[in-house]
C-alpha cells in the first residue's frame, strides 16, 4: 500500500513539476520569456502551491552563496558568485574559507576603472558576455557585479570595481555590460544601491546628500542599468542613506528603484547589510544574503534561520504584525528571477577559458591602459632600441588578482608585466629588480613585507645604473587599506617607499618611465622628473601582455582617464571640506560638494587639476575638424546631430576616445561649467579621416530642479563642444532649445 501511495506521489509531483516548467521543455517551441502573462501566471500558480515556509525560506541565504528554491515544486537553487571582473572561487558551505576545488579559476577581466577607460561600449558588451558565458558555465545564476558608485575621492578602497567619476560614461558603460551578461541567462546584480562612495565606515556611516546631487550624480547609471539594461538584480549597500540603511530604505528601494524606475527584479542585501525585519519586509528587500545572524560580526554558524528575513519575518506574519502580501510580492520577484535563469530552458550552456575569453581580456587591457605623459618619445620602447631595459617594482610581478576583499579570483593564467616584457623583449634585454616590496594581501590587517627595504633600493638603484632604460611598475596594489575592500587608503600618496625609491632611480638614470598600476588616483611629487607615464589597471589575466603590447607599440595607447587625478588631495571636491564631507564623523557624513564631483568641481572651482578627466595621449596624433550641427535650434524632444572631420595625421594607426561636453549658458541654478553628454571611440589607419557623428538627445541636457523635485530643461542657449579631454576643446557650437 505505502508502495502505491509512493508512487501516486511521484506522479503527482511530476504532474505539479511539468506544469511549473517551461512550455518549450513540454515539447512546444515558445519565447516563453518573452511572454509576460505566461512568465506571470507561472508565477502566480506556483506561488499558490507553496506554503508560508517554503515562500519565507526562498528570501534568505541557505550557504554563503545560495538561496534554497522550492524543492518540493522543482524550483532551483539559486547560486550567486562574485563579480565584478571574473567568477570567484568557490567557498565552503557555511564558512568564508575557499573551498579549494581544482576546476574553479576564471579568466579575470580588467578592473572596472579599466573598462572605463576604454570608453569603448561594444567592448564592455563583450566584458559582459565573456563573464556570462563563465558564469553560466559555473552554474551561476546571479553575478555580483557591475559596480557603478560613483568615484568620489581617491581614497575609497573600492574605486577600482567601478566605473569612473561621470554618471554619462558610467550609464553608457554599464548597459552593454549588464546585456552582455544576462544574454547568457545570468543575472547581473549592479551594485552597491546606493551612496557607497567609500569603504571607510561603510556598516553604518549615514549620507546625507541632496536630491539634485542623488539624481544628476549618484543614480544615473544605476537609473540606466534599471531602465535600459533591464538588470534583474541589484544589490543594496551597507551605509544608511537620510537615516535608514540602504538595504531597506524606503525612498530608495521602495518610491525610486521599484516604483520610479519599475524594476521587476530582486533587490538583494549586501552580505549582511539588513538591520531589521518590519523594514526589511515593508521597504523592498527580496533576499538576504549575509554571514552570521547580523550580516559582518562573527556568530553562530548554519545561523540562516535566524536572519531577519527567515523566522523573525515568519513569526511577524503569524502573527499578523506584517501582511503575508509583501512576502508574496517578493516571492513573486524571486520566481521571475528563476525564469529568467535556472528555469529558462533556452540559456545557453556557457563556456569557460575560452580563446575568446582571453582575446577579451587582452583588448580590454590594451584599450584601457592611460598614456599621461611621453617626452622626448620615451614611449614606445620599440624592440632593439635599447640594450638593457630595467624593469623595477613589485607590481611587475605581484599577484594583483588576489586581495581587495570579495573581487578576489583565482586565474588560470596571470601574466605579469615582468613576463610581458621578457617575452616581448627577450630575457636577455631585461633587467629585474623588486625596488620596494609590501606583504601579503590581508581583508582586514597590512601584514609585513618579508624583505628589508633598504636593500631592495640599493639594488634596485644598481639595475637602473647599468640600465640604458628603466621602467618602473608601482602604484597601488590589493592589500587592505590600498585597493581593498573594508576600509579606504589613509592618504593618496604611493606606499611602501615608492616615491623615494623613484627620486633614487633617477638620479642614476634620467631616463626613466613609471606605470602606475592602481584603481585610483595617486600623487605624484616625481612628475616633472620622469619622460614617460602611463596610468595602468588592475588588468587581469592578460595584464603583462598589454602592458608589454603598449610599452613596445604594438599597440597605440588610446585609453582615458575616467576620473580626474588632482595635484593634491585637498583639491578634489569632496575632500576639501574637512571630516564631514569625507570620510564623515563616524556617524554621519555630508556630501558638501554637492553636484561638483570630479571634473565639474576642478572645471566649475577653476582649480587645474594634474591631469583631466577624459585625458589621454596616443602615438599618433589626431586633428579635430570644426564640428557641425544639423541646425541651429531645437526642441525637447528633438536630437542634435553633431558631426565633425577626425584625422589621424600621424604614422600609427591609432584610436580616439573624442567626447561631448554640454555648458547651459544662463542658467537658473548653478550648473557644472560642462558635462560629458557624448563619446565615440573612433578607429583611424595613419593617414584616414573619418567623418565623426555624435547624437545628442536634447532632453539629456537637463538638469535636476530640487526646487521642483523634477528634471527640467530650460529655454536657453547652450555650447556643445567636442573635446580630446575635459580639458581640451576642439571645436565648439552654440545651440538654442526653445520650449
Ligand atoms: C561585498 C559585495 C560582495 C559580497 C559577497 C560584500 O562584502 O561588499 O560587493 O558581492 O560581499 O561576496
Amino acid at each position: 500500500m505505502t508502495k502505491v501511495l509512493r508512487k501516486l506521489r511521484c506522479i503527482l509531483l511530476f504532474g505539479i513539476a511539468f506544469f511549473l516548467l517551461p512550455t518549450n521543455l513540454q515539447g512546444q517551441n515558445s519565447l516563453y520569456l518573452d511572454d509576460t502573462k505566461f512568465v506571470d501566471d507561472r508565477i502566480e500558480d506556483a506561488l499558490s502551491r507553496m506554503t508560508l515556509e517554503e515562500k519565507i525560506a526562498m528570501c534568505h541565504a541557505q550557504s554563503k552563496f545560495s538561496t534554497p528554491g522550492c524543492p518540493r515544486l522543482g524550483i532551483p537553487e539559486i547560486w550567486m558568485s562574485d563579480g565584478p571582473h571574473g567568477v570567484r572561487m568557490e567557498f565552503m558551505w557555511d564558512s568564508w574559507s575557499h573551498a579549494d576545488w581544482t576546476n574553479d579559476s576564471c579568466t579575470v577581466y580588467p578592473a572596472l576603472t579599466c573598462l572605463a577607460a576604454t570608453f569603448n561600449p561594444i567592448l564592455s558588451f563583450r566584458y559582459g558576455n565573456a563573464l556570462g558565458e563563465e558564469a553560466r558555465y559555473r552554474k551561476k545564476d546571479i553575478i555580483l557585479g557591475p559596480g557603478v558608485n560613483i568615484y568620489r575621492t581617491p581614497l575609497n578602497g573600492r574605486n577600482f570595481e567601478y566605473l569612473g567619476e561621470d554618471p554619462f560614461l558610467a550609464s553608457k558603460m554599464v548597459v552593454p555590460y549588464i546585456q552582455g551578461v544576462q544574454k547568457n541567462g545570468v543575472a547581473a546584480c549592479m551594485k552597491h544601491f546606493a551612496l557607497n562612495n567609500q569603504d571607510k565606515w561603510r556598516d553604518s556611516i549615514n549620507v546625507e546628500a541632496s536630491d539634485r546631487a542623488l539624481n544628476e550624480i549618484y543614480l544615473p547609471a544605476f537609473k540606466a542599468g534599471v531602465t535600459e539594461g533591464k538588470v534583474w538584480a541589484v544589490m543594496g549597500s551597507y551605509n544608511r542613506f537620510r537615516g535608514q540603511y540602504c538595504s531597506h530604505n524606503n525612498l530608495l528601494v521602495n518610491k525610486i528603484l521599484k516604483g520610479d524606475w519599475k524594476f521587476d527584479g530582486v533587490f538583494i542585501t549586501d552580505w549582511g547589510s539588513a538591520h531589521n525585519t518590519i523594514e526589511a519586509a515593508r521597504n523592498g528587500l527580496d533576499i538576504e544574503m549575509g554571514s552570521w545572524t547580523n550580516g559582518l560580526s562573527w556568530g553562530l554558524s548554519s545561523a540562516y534561520n535566524n536572519y531577519y528575513l527567515a523566522q523573525p519575518f515568519l513569526r511577524k506574519i503569524k502573527s499578523g504584525e506584517l501582511s503575508e502580501s509583501l512576502l508574496n510580492e517578493k516571492v513573486r520577484r524571486i520566481l521571475r528571477l528563476n525564469f529568467r535563469t535556472n528555469m529558462d530552458r533556452n540559456r545557453p550552456y556557457g563556456k569557460k577559458l575560452t580563446p575568446e575569453h582571453k582575446a577579451i581580456a587582452l583588448k580590454v587591457a590594451e584599450e584601457g591602459i592611460v598614456l599621461l605623459k611621453n617626452e622626448k618619445q620615451f614611449f614606445p620602447i620599440e624592440k632593439g632600441r635599447y640594450n638593457k631595459i630595467a624593469v623595477i617594482g613589485e607590481n611587475a610581478v605581484k599577484k594583483l588578482t588576489q586581495g581587495g576583499g570579495s573581487s578576489e579570483l583565482k586565474p588560470q593564467e596571470e601574466i605579469s608585466p615582468l613576463q610581458g616584457m621578457i617575452d616581448k623583449y627577450g630575457k636577455d634585454h631585461i633587467l629585474f629588480s623588486l625596488g620596494y616590496a609590501s606583504g601579503e594581501p590581508n581583508y582586514s590587517n597590512e601584514l609585513p613585507s618579508l624583505y628589508n627595504a633598504d636593500s631592495l633600493m640599493t639594488a634596485a638603484v644598481e639595475t637602473a645604473r647599468n640600465a640604458d632604460v628603466v621602467i618602473l611598475f608601482g602604484g597601488l596594489n590589493k592589500n587592505f587599506q590600498q585597493d581593498c575592500e573594508g576600509d579606504d587608503r589613509k592618504n593618496m600618496n604611493l606606499p611602501f617607499g615608492q616615491d623615494e625609491l623613484i627620486v633614487k632611480l633617477l638620479e642614476v638614470n634620467k631616463n626613466l618611465g613609471v606605470v602606475i598600476i592602481s584603481g585610483n588616483a595617486v600623487s605624484m611629487p616625481w612628475i616633472s622628473k620622469v619622460n614617460g607615464l602611463m596610468q595602468s589597471w588592475y588588468l587581469g589575466s592578460q595584464g603583462g601582455i598589454a602592458a608589454a603590447n603598449i610599452i613596445s607599440g604594438k599597440v597605440n595607447p588610446s585609453g582615458k582617464l575616467p576620473f580626474s587625478i588632482p595635484k593634491k588631495l585637498e583639491d578634489n571636491g569632496a575632500n576639501s571640506f574637512g571630516p564631514i564631507a569625507y570620510p564623515g564623523d563616524g556617524h554621519n557624513e555630508v556630501y558638501k560638494e554637492d553636484i561638483l564631483v570630479g571634473y565639474r568641481w576642478f572645471d566649475t572651482k577653476k582649480i587645474k587639476p594634474l591631469f583631466p578627466f577624459g585625458y589621454g595621449l596616443s602615438y599618433t596624433t589626431f586633428v579635430y575638424g570644426k564640428a557641425r550641427t544639423d541646425k541651429r535650434t531645437y526642441r525637447p524632444d528633438e536630437t542634435v546631430k553633431i558631426s565633425f572631420n577626425l584625422t589621424n595625421s600621424g604614422k600609427m594607426d591609432g584610436s580616439e576616445a573624442v567626447q561631448l561636453y554640454v555648458t547651459q549658458k544662463n542658467p537658473t541654478l548653478l550648473r557644472p561649467v560642462k558635462e560629458l553628454k557624448g563619446f565615440s571611440k573612433v578607429a583611424l589607419k595613419a593617414g584616414e579621416t573619418k567623418i565623426v557623428e555624435i547624437n545628442l538627445k536634447v532632453s539629456d541636457m537637463a538638469f535636476y530642479n530640487d526646487k521642483i523635485s523634477a528634471w527640467t530643461l530650460e529655454q536657453d542657449d547652450y555650447e556643445i563642444s567636442i573635446a580630446s579631454s575635459s580639458r581640451n576643446i576642439k571645436s565648439a557650437n552654440t545651440i538654442k532649445v526653445v520650449l
